[in-house]
């Protein structure tokens, strides 16, 4: 045996003696701080280069909660949804199997976040487009998942033909009318597609207008929003027709704006099942007697409530650059406190369903996020669980009046 050899297996006993010892002081103090949560946050700290301090025999003041939810939707008997890309979207949920393995487990429903809307379907006046919308259609149908259409009427992401028509009044509510027919109509004998939100965002907030200066609202006048719901329902028979809107949540005078025109589509006769109540809040905003309240207006007026766009910003100061975990158990909180109030709110018959705006944070379609760091959903960017989706199933389990 060569000098070299011998002096190698020596070597090689240290190292072994050396990692043994390593190894033994590592495990023991991994036991002693017990089971330790699947990682629930993006790392929030960049490591110090500080000392550490020494280790305190003091047990940490609270553990930090578990999260034990394996299906969300299993814990409601009505809609939970998601808003998911699709098409030529990057992040697509057809193209991502990460995606999908979050949505098949904890959603019973999706909503197109873009490619259902009026420029993706209806590019031009005489053509429609269907592909993106049946793949995705068909692949909730596969899955066992419903589909909340989303939008027919809105002032945005509208095909430039629309932005450019001339006409008549009459002549604008044929080219609505036809522009519901079809796609509502397209999708009426497929049973995934269950819902739509027939006009999307039509109030203002507090402007002294009440209805928004659409391009709808300027050509037709105000009778279009009864117009779209009534053409919604030719062309499908069987689906909820909702309206849906943003900061409805603060039960301020837009909500009473919603309320006039429930009470005159009650009154004539028009078609509605429910109202979609946004809900893009923040960690504080709006308080929850608010929420609770503008819930209570629609299911006192027989209508069902579905919340379609959830997510919970936490950075809207500016002041974050990562989600530290106290950052993120306040936003489970804030999940928790809304789910509860719908469930606490509005009864079982009229639960329209939960939805949230995004798969993970970095799939969040929030116009603010081109200004700041955001982490407003259930999943962080590497696909894991927050705590936000515990919290989320907390609020489900055990509230609700029936
Ligand atoms: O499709 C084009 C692509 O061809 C182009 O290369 C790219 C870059 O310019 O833009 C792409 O269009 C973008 C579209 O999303 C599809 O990705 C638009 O620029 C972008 O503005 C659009 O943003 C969507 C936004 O609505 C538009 O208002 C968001 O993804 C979507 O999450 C957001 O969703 C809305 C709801 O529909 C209504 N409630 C508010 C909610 C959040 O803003």
């Amino acid at each position: 045996m060569s000098k070299a050899m011998g002096c190698k297996r020596f070597n090689i006993f240290l190292l072994m003696l050396s990692v043994l010892a390593i190894t033994a002081c590592e495990g023991s103090a991994g036991w002693e701080t017990g089971p330790t949560a699947e990682p629930t946050a993006e790392p929030t700290a960049v490591p110090s280069t500080e000392p550490t301090a020494e280790p305190t025999t003091e047990p940490s003041a609270e553990p930090t909660p578990q999260i034990s939810v394996t299906s969300l939707h299993a814990e409601a008997d009505f809609p939970i949804g998601v808003g998911v890309p699709a098409g030529n979207a990057s992040n697509s949920l057809i193209d991502s199997l990460d995606r999908q393995q979050i949505v098949n487990a904890h959603f019973s429903q999706i909503t197109a976040e873009n490619i259902m809307k009026p420029d993706a379907l209806h590019p031009a006046e005489d053509d429609y487009f269907w592909d993106d919308a049946v793949a995705l259609v068909d692949y909730a149908a596969v899955n066992g998942m419903s589909v909340h259409g989303h939008t027919l009427i809105w002032h945005n992401q509208i095909p430039t033909w629309m932005s450019n028509h001339t006409g008549t009044a009459e002549q604008w509510t044929t080219m609505m009318q036809t522009h519901i027919n079809t796609i509502v109509g397209r999708f009426a004998d497929t049973a995934a597609v269950v819902s739509w939100n027939v006009v999307n965002e039509a109030f203002t907030d507090d402007a002294p207008s009440v209805y928004r200066n659409t391009l709808w609202f300027s050509n037709i006048g105000e009778d279009y929003f009864a117009q779209a719901f009534t053409a919604a329902r030719a062309a499908d028979e069987d689906a909820d027709l909702y309206y849906n809107d943003v900061r409805l949540e603060l039960n301020g005078s837009k909500m009473n704006r919603v309320v006039t025109m429930i009470e005159a589509f009650k009154a004539n006769g028009t078609p509605i099942d429910g109202i979609g109540f946004q809900m893009h809040v923040s960690l504080t905003s709006p308080e929850k007697t608010a929420i609770e309240s503008a819930f209570a207006r629609v299911v006192n007026l027989g209508l069902k409530v579905k919340i379609t766009e959830m997510d919970v910003t936490v950075n809207d100061d500016k002041s974050l650059s990562a989600l530290a975990l106290d950052t993120e158990l306040a936003q489970a909180a804030r999940y928790q406190e809304i789910v509860k109030a719908y469930m606490d709110a509005v009864p079982a018959a009229q639960r329209g369903g939960i939805s949230v705006w995004g798969i993970t944070d970095d799939d969040s379609g929030l116009p603010e996020l081109h200004q700041r760091d955001e982490w407003p959903l259930l999943f962080n960017a590497n696909f894991t669980p927050k705590h936000a989706l515990q919290g989320f199933a907390d609020g489900l389990v055990g509230g609700g009046s029936e």
